[in-house]
């Protein structure tokens, strides 16, 4: 968002949002910068009435988007024997994480066909990398003693993001010939070292 807001080109950026405290959040940022306009979109990506409402309101204004950052992610894992069964938490994991993901994206194909130079990414995490997530020396990955219980903390929002991985490879060459840049950013460094 930051890198956003200072790029050269104007954008209008819909910073999209569930919860209050990012629809603040984008009224502050607008406030900040004098040639960006940032406007909250409430959208509740587990919600097609929700992400239909918000694509109406960006097709209202615009008849194209130039980048679709898919950033919501969110992680039900530690709910699991709490409040929800493991299946539970990994059908919502994958819903918020990927599926929402790419139905977003067939959603907004044309409005991204219709900009100049339409780029699309994908928001993953450093360990949902099958090569970082093997390496023993990477102090994230711990191995269990032997014996039960086991437990495997993050097991179900890693799988997730690892599918977002290889929906971001589908789509990269799904649109490579219509010029459309697709990539996949993981926040956190994840080394081997
Ligand atoms: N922080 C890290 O260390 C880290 C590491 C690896 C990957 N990531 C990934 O980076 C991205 C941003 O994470 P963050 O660190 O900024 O965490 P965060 O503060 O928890 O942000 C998650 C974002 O997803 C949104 N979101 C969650 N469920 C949603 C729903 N049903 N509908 C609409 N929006 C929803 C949240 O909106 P609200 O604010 O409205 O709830 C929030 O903006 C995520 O994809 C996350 O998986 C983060």
């Amino acid at each position: 968002m930051k890198a956003l807001l200072r790029w050269k080109q104007s954008y209008h950026i819909f910073l999209g949002a569930h919860h209050q405290k990012s629809q603040l959040t984008a009224k502050q940022l607008s406030s900040e910068s004098a040639y960006r306009s940032v406007e909250p979109l409430r959208i509740d990506v587990e919600s097609d009435e929700s992400t239909n409402a918000a694509f109406k309101k960006i097709t209202q204004k615009f008849n194209r988007v130039a980048c679709l950052i898919h950033n919501a992610g969110a992680c039900f894992d530690s709910y699991i024997g709490k409040e929800i069964t493991a299946r539970q938490a990994w059908n919502r994991t994958w819903d918020v994480n990927v599926s929402r993901a790419h139905a977003m994206t067939i959603a907004s194909l044309l409005l991204l066909l219709n900009s100049q130079h339409p780029r699309l990414l994908f928001i993953t995490g450093g360990l949902s990398s099958l090569q970082a997530a093997s390496y023993s020396s990477n102090q994230k990955n711990v191995i269990p003693a032997a014996g039960l219980p086991k437990t495997l903390p993050f097991v179900g929002y890693w799988s997730a993001k690892a599918g977002l991985n290889m929906l971001m490879v589908e789509w990269a060459k799904a649109l490579r010939k219509d010029g459309v840049k697709v990539w996949v950013v993981a926040p956190e460094a994840c080394s081997p070292h």
